[in-house]
């Protein structure tokens, strides 16, 4: 597999960078959603702590993720993929990198503007990006519970549409994001098949009566 994306499918940069944002994302949305039910105590704190460093590296993740794209471009639209397809797929994936940093940031104003300190996995301080206010507190908050809910429901229709490629167009969307897919050389440029070489007559044995 190339490193670099090609004009049929994607590299491993990006496969990479695609499944382990997609497990970072879920693993901080079941905490998310858990952690705000859990009774007061050092325990929440942690698992507080926990979501915002975990949302903190998806920020990471997603700067070099979208700085690669920039670099490293996208393989064209499988064959046969109609024109609206193609607006609707890139319109999707550009809102999932939009909603990919509108998360971690509003997470990260809430935290500021609630007056909360914010630490990266006890290793360092991070500054307020604003200063506490309780307008812009609740603000954020229901931007990033509202925020949240969009992200799936587009999640979900980014998966289905994935699968649906699979498994019903029977075409390479969801293999070229895969690793170990190796396109079939096309019949033209495929190698002739070796000819079967007949093994060479036993000499004659002149000694032979
Ligand atoms: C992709 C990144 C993130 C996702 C998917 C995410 C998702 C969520 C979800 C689902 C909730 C529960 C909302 C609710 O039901 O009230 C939540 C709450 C919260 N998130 Fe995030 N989050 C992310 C990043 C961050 C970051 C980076 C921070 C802080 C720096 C943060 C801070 C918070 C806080 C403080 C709450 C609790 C809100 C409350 O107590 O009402 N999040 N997040
Ligand atoms: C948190 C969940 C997910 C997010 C945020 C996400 C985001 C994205 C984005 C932004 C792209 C476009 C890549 C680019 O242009 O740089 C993409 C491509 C892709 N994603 Fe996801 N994805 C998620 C989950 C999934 C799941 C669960 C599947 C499959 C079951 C999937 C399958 C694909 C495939 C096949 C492509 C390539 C589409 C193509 O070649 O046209 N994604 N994803």
């Amino acid at each position: 597999m190339t490193i670099k994306n090609t004009a049929e499918r994607w590299g491993a940069v990006s496969q990479l960078l695609h499944w382990a944002i997609v497990l970072l994302i879920a693993a901080i949305a079941v905490i998310g959603l858990t952690m705000t039910d859990m009774a007061n105590g050092p325990q929440k704190i942690k698992i507080y702590a926990l979501h915002k460093s975990l949302g903190l590296t998806l920020l990471t993740l997603v700067v070099l993720r979208l700085l690669w794209r920039l670099y490293a471009g996208a393989p064209k639209a499988v064959a046969g993929t109609p024109h609206w397809q193609e607006r609707v797929a890139s319109l999707t994936h550009w809102a999932l990198y939009l909603l990919m940093f509108a998360m971690p940031i509003t997470g990260w104003l809430f935290n500021s503007s609630s007056g909360y300190p914010l630490q990266y996995f006890g290793l360092f301080n991070l500054p307020k990006i604003a200063a506490t206010n309780p307008g812009l507190a609740e603000l954020s908050e229901s931007l990033h519970e509202n925020g949240f809910w969009l992200l799936l429901a587009l999640v979900l229709a980014h998966a289905g549409a994935a699968f649906y490629h699979h498994l019903f167009q029977n075409d390479d969307t969801l293999r070229r994001m895969l690793p170990g897919y190796r396109r079939a050389a096309p019949a033209a440029a495929a190698e002739p098949a070796p000819a079967v070489v007949a093994p060479a007559p036993a000499p004659e044995n002149p000694d032979a009566p």
